[in-house]
């Protein structure tokens, strides 16, 4: 078992599959002067298996798979159709922008993904273009659409920013009223790839604007450690959730660690490094070598993210395509 030095198991392994991608979100990179990773420095998807199967034999039972966009590494469905057949592994989750992936929703379908959660920050068109710098609006609709379809559970991710996308918070929202969905608002993190300032809308704000909306929100149960407080417009098929990424009000019952494109375990998104599995995986290390070199790492997981982000260098600045989200 993979246990921190506070007692909190790790269960919920998230691996991020490319630090490519096919929009280019100003709240995760910078328009132009990406530097993408050689092929050669990504974990290849017999690595990421090998890894998976040790994971799952320490106790990790769910996977989200991110990326980057995952979908634009070539034959993802069948890294996630091998996945698949992990036994132990009792969730598999992705988290994607939708604009590749209707083609493979049969597939994903017929594998029994446990779950999508799917990128979308506005309903506006132009504003989609603004945000995403790509005119993929209409895709990523016809993708939503087809997910719900396929009868696949859906999440919907909005990062919520001031003065960018808040007034379409509520039409977000009134995406749960006829739709079994969760739409989530989360929080922006300082991982834009530049130390450009980012328009922080809060957990409080976002609750407000909702509640000045729909009238008093019930609280629902949030499932065991969800990043997501829940919350149900009363009627509503769906739900909502308000994830405090930037907050960082969950870290009390985190169970998570993240694998980059790379091959770099951090315990924390705000972690500035890391241990590198890849020379690990390529070095001749039994599966044996490889779980204790991440017990012990995880044995140096902060006790939260304010921790992590506190004894990070400071003078490089992240994409969230590289950490996976
Ligand atoms: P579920 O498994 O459905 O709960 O999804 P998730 O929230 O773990 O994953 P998703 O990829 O949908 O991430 C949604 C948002 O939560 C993203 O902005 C993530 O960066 C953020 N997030 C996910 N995990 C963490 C975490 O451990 N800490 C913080 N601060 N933010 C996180
Ligand atoms: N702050 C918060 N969330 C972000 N995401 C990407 N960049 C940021 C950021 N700077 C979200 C994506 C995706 C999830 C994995 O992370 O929208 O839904
Ligand atoms: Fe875990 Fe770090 Fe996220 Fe807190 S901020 S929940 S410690 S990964």
């Amino acid at each position: 078992m993979l246990i921190d030095k506070f007692g909190r198991q790790i269960t919920y392994a998230r691996i991020a599959v490319t630090d490519r991608c096919n929009l280019r979100c100003f709240y995760c990179m910078p328009e132009n002067a990406m530097h993408f990773l050689p092929r050669k420095d990504l974990l290849t998807y017999e690595e990421m298996e090998r890894l998976s199967k040790i994971l799952t034999d320490e106790g990790v039972t769910k996977i989200r798979i991110t990326g980057g966009e995952p979908f634009v590494r070539r034959d993802l469905i069948h890294f996630l159709t091998n996945l698949r057949k992990n036994t132990k592994l009792k969730e598999l989750h992705i988290t994607t922008n939708g604009v590749l992936t209707e083609q493979y929703l049969d597939q994903l379908k017929s594998i029994n993904i446990s779950s999508i959660n799917l990128s979308l920050d506005t309903l506006d068109e132009a504003r989609f273009l603004e945000i995403t710098r790509r005119d993929e609006f209409t895709n990523v609709m016809s993708t939503f659409n087809a997910i719900l379809y396929h009868n696949i559970p859906l999440k919907v991710n909005m990062v919520a920013m001031k003065g960018k996308n808040e007034d379409d918070i509520v039409e977000m929202a009134e995406l749960s009223l006829s739709h079994p969905i969760s739409v989530r608002f989360i929080e922006e993190m300082p991982f834009n790839g530049s130390n450009e300032d980012h328009g922080l809308i809060s957990y409080q704000e976002i609750l407000d604007i909702l509640s000045s909306k729909f009238g008093e929100l019930s609280k629902i149960q949030d499932p065991e450690n969800s990043t997501a407080y829940h919350y149900k417009i009363p009627g509503s098929k769906g739900n909502l959730g308000i994830i405090a990424a930037y907050t960082r009000s969950f870290c009390g019952t985190c169970n998570r660690i993240r694998i980059t494109p790379e091959g770099v375990m951090k315990n924390c998104l705000y972690d500035g490094g890391g241990l590198n599995l890849r020379t690990l995986l390529r070095d001749g290390s039994s599966d044996r070598d490889i779980a204790e070199a991440l017990q012990t790492a995880i044995l140096n997981k902060h006790k939260d993210g304010h921790l992590a982000e506190a004894n990070r260098d400071k003078s490089t600045f992240e994409s969230m395509s590289s950490i996976g989200g």
